[in-house]
């Protein structure tokens, strides 16, 4: 970060903490501040999990080195609170689209542009159906911004596991019967959830997936063996 940006981290912390607050509250609960929280706790614990892991391997391979700072943890935090502004899903109608909210936001706030910059990619990299369209443009880019990686993997998650399962009901809940109804959750698990597992970039996010996978298998198999009995 720039001199700059840097003396304006705290401040630049705590208005983007209000206003990702205040822009989730137009989304469903599916998709609400607290998934932004959870989103955030799980970035930085994959963080500073991978820093820990790759200092303990260079503190046995000698020399013992230390090991420079793999992510920037003012990006990291920026991108998790931002990570779902501008999500074309919940545009609404009439809205004046802004292609780039994110930078829009954090330079009306103070940081230099070249910040905004960083942190709107960082997102927009996020995306999933956009990966699946061109998964090297993702691994490309967390080439330059390592921090994408962290984000993305924590997002993904938290789709997952005992809490992505409450998720999806939720999401079709809040969607009605325009939505997928409850019936069809499962689908969203086949379709999506189970094929994030094999999508994580970080070891720490591939270990913490592999246990949530197995949450929504074990559901999924419960699921299915009650419908057996009751038709
Ligand atoms: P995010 O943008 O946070 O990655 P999404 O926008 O894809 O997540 O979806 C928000 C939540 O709603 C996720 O937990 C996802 O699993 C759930 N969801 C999205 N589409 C469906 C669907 N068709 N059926 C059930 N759940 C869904
Ligand atoms: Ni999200």
């Amino acid at each position: 970060l720039s001199e700059s940006d840097q003396a304006m981290v705290p401040d630049l912390l705590s208005k983007t903490h209000a206003f990702a607050k205040n822009y989730m509250a137009r989304y469903d609960s599916s998709h609400d501040f607290s998934h932004v929280l959870r989103v955030l706790n799980l970035a930085i614990h994959i963080a500073q999990t991978e820093q820990k892991y790759l200092q303990s391997v260079a503190l046995v391979a000698p020399p013992a080195t230390s090991v420079a700072p793999l992510y920037n943890t003012t990006i990291v935090t920026l991108a998790a609170l931002l990570h779902d502004v501008g999500d074309k899903k919940y545009i609404q109608e009439g809205e004046e689209i802004d292609e780039f909210p994110v930078k829009t936001f954090l330079v009306g706030s103070g940081a230099s542009e070249a910040l905004g910059e960083r942190v709107q990619t960082i997102v927009n990299g996020v995306s999933y159906s956009k990966e699946i369209k061109d998964p090297q443009r993702v691994l490309d880019l967390t080439e330059l911004y390592p921090e994408l990686a962290v984000v993305q993997d924590a997002d993904r998650l938290d789709a997952i596991g005992a809490v992505g399962i409450g998720r999806t009901f939720t999401f079709a809940g809040a969607k009605g019967s325009g939505g997928p109804g409850m019936e069809n959750v499962l689908k969203h698990f086949e379709e999506k959830l189970l094929r994030l597992g094999s999508m994580m970039k970080t070891k720490t996010g591939k270990e913490m997936a592999e246990k949530r996978i197995q949450v929504l298998r074990d559901f999924e198999r419960c699921w299915l063996e009650e419908k057996t009995i009751a038709g």
